[in-house]
């Protein structure tokens, strides 16, 4: 069996490779990897957003269609608040530097995630950016910020309440399509860098038949390479959903 990853495309511009078409990043470590090299963690979380762009292009070449990176969690907050803020700045930072280039390279980007506790500059630079890209199609790029998983299930049920759905009418569809993730498919493979095998309250609706992949890389150090071994071993596997292989 060929599991080698191709980054052949047709003419159309459709990769031939089989899948994964959504990989969700759970991007760890970068404190670890800041504290092994005697820098400080905020030094990791920087030297973590040095690696975006390579990632994103190497997932489109491999095929991939969307991308959603667990950028923040709504458990971060509970970081010390120098922490916090060194994050919420270099989400800042990230979009100013990258906002041109991912464009050009026709990636789509969005925001999940609660924009409450954000600041009202960071928030319009997140609308600005989603605005900006809404009509490039060679990428989506899910980012995760301020996102918790119960939070977003939360959310979904409060606006079925809202809507006055009857209970004969909710479905796993109607909770679907209430999700920030609506319309899109759920990911195939979810990648876990920094060695830990835990969700941390990530994508728990839409993971629920994502194949895991975890790595004892620190995210600063995940490249092309590590993301094509990924995609190789999710090709290796065997989706069953409950039946007999
Ligand atoms: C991931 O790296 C980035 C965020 C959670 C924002 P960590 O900061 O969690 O790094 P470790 O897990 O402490 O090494
Ligand atoms: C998960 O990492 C959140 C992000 C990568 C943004 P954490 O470092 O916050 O997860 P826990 O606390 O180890 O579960
Ligand atoms: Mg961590």
């Amino acid at each position: 069996m060929d599991t080698g990853v191709t980054e052949q495309r047709t003419a159309s511009g459709l990769a031939t490779a089989p899948g994964p078409r959504h990989v969700a990043i759970i991007m760890d470590g970068n404190g670890r990897w800041a504290r092994a090299k005697g820098l400080p963690r905020v030094a990791g979380h920087r030297a973590g957003t040095e690696n975006l762009r390579n990632i994103l292009r190497a997932a489109r070449d491999f095929g991939v269609e969307i991308v959603t990176l667990y950028a923040f969690s709504t458990e971060n907050w509970q970081r010390p608040r120098t922490e916090v803020r060194a994050l919420l700045a270099l989400m800042e930072h990230v979009i100013d530097a990258e906002i041109n280039n991912l464009d050009a390279e026709g990636v789509q980007i969005r925001h999940i995630g609660r924009t409450d506790g954000v600041s009202s500059r960071l928030v319009a630079k997140i609308v600005r950016a989603q605005e900006r890209t809404a009509h490039n199609s060679r990428l989506i790029l899910n980012i995760a910020f301020n996102y918790g998983g119960r939070a977003e299930i939360v959310d979904a049920v409060r606006r079925i309440v809202a809507e006055g759905l009857q209970p004969e009418e909710i479905s796993e569809e109607s909770v679907s399509d209430r999700l920030s993730t609506a319309g899109l498919p759920d990911p195939d493979l979810v990648i876990r860098t920094g060695g830990d095998m835990r969700l941390s309250n990530f994508m728990i609706w839409q993971l629920s038949y994502a194949e895991f992949y975890c790595t004892p890389t620190f995210w600063p150090d995940f490249g092309r390479e590590d993301l094509r071994q990924a995609i190789e071993a999710f090709r290796r596997r065997e989706r069953r959903y409950g039946r007999i292989g």
